[in-house]
């Protein structure tokens, strides 16, 4: 039951006006569940809002609404508890999975960039933030009917394949790359950045490799071609313990081609300068740093490329809107690129985003720096499972899947915290924050899930065998009404969580149906009931939580456990 519409449709019939953007949810109970500032009416309706505000009391009635007030130019609204339960009950009992699903967006197809590591480097702690928030915005719109792509735009096109070439052929250990790829690819990258301190002019070899690589010379191709497959067999290890898809893989080297397209195109529509050798758009007139095209030895660089794909976007998924999920320091360069295609004429240049990000800190100093290397991703997560698994160990010795539990919630409280906060704040990280299983944690939500259905289980009773629409009425304490009105909001937060593109909306609900489960459950008989309704319809109210819990845990992509 959408409260908000119907209180809107209420006002619009004796007004004509629509206000559904104007309802608010007043901060102190006593003032209502709903409310609406009379103000915002008083210019159109050349009358103050205080008069407005009381005449509008008068004329409002409605079946679930138990009474309206006014305190000054605000008229609240006080819902009928029971009404409203039992809709918000059996909308959630009918939908269940689908509780909070809509096809808002039919029709809209969005395109997400995200994840989008450099092949051949170790999958860093970074990478992890653009992967789960463009998992989680890839979920969230899909869970609202839009088309969604979502691309895996692959770094692996640029000069620095020419030097892992030339790395390679005289450094690779054949037995360590079969162990360990990754590493090993990065470890003699690492070596010709070395030897070139020495050696400039092992940088002109690199490049050399490169210009044959982009010829289409067989070998440097083959070459190529196994850097890119060993590291994404490694990637893909990695996205499937997120539980992360792509629909595509096109990397940069997929425009490497496409390239020339631009160049003639920019060209044609004169916006090509010349600056020392090189060819670049200038922007100066928009306070920016120009936008290289072609370096002054001729090759295209990333930004060229992400015109190139950014055309090839528009044309092969005539997107709705084109998300780009990637960390804050490339602010600029996505600025560049789409005012460079506003600039080429191409009018939905407004409907491309870029979406940052922070930067991940580590309160522990140790785990700042592992040989004064980046930290791995991996590490990290196998750090944080074999943590959970000893809490586990300790707390509930004969629990069967261990192994499974301690992966699903060790990995979901990493995800959890990249997704706690606004996005753009950077991240400290702390262990003990992060696992705790009290405050505002992902091994907290687990906790509460598996505690409401560890109260079902024990119960004895199936929810769905019973005919559940007369013990909805029920539910009328406080600590009830408020979790069912939390539990009600889902679809709103939703909306709000697509229109910021901000997955932190979710996050920070599931804390709060998790806080409101808790004070209920804390203060409230369920099992040990002697009136056999109330504990029927508590025990529904149990289920009902736990299916939104579910239903939005799956929106920032982390999965449940029944037991831990
Ligand atoms: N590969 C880049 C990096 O690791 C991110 C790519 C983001 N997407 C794009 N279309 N430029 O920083």
């Amino acid at each position: 039951m959408d409260y908000k519409r119907i209180i809107s449709d209420l006002i619009e019939e004796i007004i004509g006006i629509n206000v559904y953007n104007f309802i608010e949810i007043p901060p102190d109970k006593n003032m209502g569940d709903f409310a609406f500032p009379c103000f915002k009416l008083a210019k159109e309706l050349k009358k103050s809002p205080q008069i407005i505000a009381e005449d509008l009391k008068l004329k409002i009635s409605h079946e679930s609404i138990e009474k309206v007030e006014t305190i000054g130019a605000y008229l609240n609204f006080f819902i009928d508890k029971s009404i409203f339960s039992k809709s918000v009950l059996n909308t959630i009992l009918k939908l269940k999975d689908d509780y909070g699903r809509s096809n808002y967006g039919e029709g809209k197809t969005i395109v997400i960039d995200y994840s989008s590591p450099n092949i051949a480097k170790p999958f860093h702690i970074g990478h992890l933030f653009t992967t789960v928030v463009g998992n989680s915005l890839y979920r969230l719109h899909k869970f609202q009917g839009y088309n969604v792509v979502g691309i895996n735009y692959l770094g692996d096109w640029g000069t620095q394949f020419g030097k892992l070439i030339y790395a390679y052929k005289r450094w690779v250990n054949l037995d360590e790359l079969e162990k360990s790829p990754i590493n090993e690819l990065f470890r003699i990258y690492v070596k010709f950045h070395n030897e070139a301190e020495n050696d400039p002019s092992i940088e002109d070899e690199g490049r050399k490799y490169f210009k044959m690589l982009e010829d289409g010379d067989k070998e440097c191709r083959e070459l190529w071609k196994k850097f890119r497959d060993l590291s994404l067999l490694e990637f893909e290890k990695l996205y499937k313990t997120l539980g992360v898809k792509f629909d595509s893989y096109d990397g940069e080297a997929f425009f490497s081609d496409k390239t020339d397209e631009v160049v003639c195109e920019l060209e044609e529509k004169s916006l090509l300068s010349d600056s020392l050798g090189a060819k670049v758009v200038r922007l100066d007139e928009y306070n920016m740093p120009p936008c290289i095209i072609k370096k002054a030895d001729g090759a295209t660089i990333y930004a060229t490329r992400d015109l190139a794909s950014l055309l090839y976007r528009k044309k092969t998924y005539d997107f709705y809107k084109n998300i780009y999920v990637a960390g804050t320091p490339q602010a600029l360069h996505f600025k560049q690129v789409f005012k460079t295609i506003e600039l080429m004429g191409y009018e939905w240049a407004k409907d491309c985003v870029h979406v940052g990000f922070g930067l991940v800190k580590f309160k522990d100093k140790k785990l700042s720096t592992r040989k004064g290397e980046v930290i791995l991703l991996e590490d990290l997560l196998n750090m944080s499972v074999d943590k959970i698994r000893s809490v586990i160990d300790e707390k509930n010795p004969n629990l069967l899947n261990k192994d499974e539990v301690s992966k699903k919630v060790g990995i979901g409280a990493i995800v959890f915290t990249y997704l706690k906060m606004n996005r753009e704040r950077d991240i400290i990280f702390d262990f003990d924050d992060v696992l705790s299983f009290e405050g505002e944690t992902g091994p907290y939500v687990q906790y509460t899930f598996a505690r409401g259905k560890s109260i079902l289980k024990k119960s004895g009773i199936n929810i769905l065998d019973i005919d559940f629409e007369k013990y909805l009425g029920l539910l009328t304490h406080e600590n009830e009404s408020n979790l069912i009105k939390v539990l009600s909001d889902f679809n709103n937060n939703i909306k709000l969580a697509i229109s910021y593109l901000e997955s932190s909306i979710i996050t920070r609900y599931v804390i709060d149906i998790s806080k409101a489960f808790n004070k209920f459950y804390n203060s409230n008989h369920i099992l040990n009931l002697e009136d056999k309704d109330l504990k029927i319809a508590r025990l529904i109210l149990v289920y009902a939580t736990t299916i939104v819990i579910k239903n939005a845990l799956y929106l920032i992509g982390i999965e449940t456990v029944d037991e831990m």
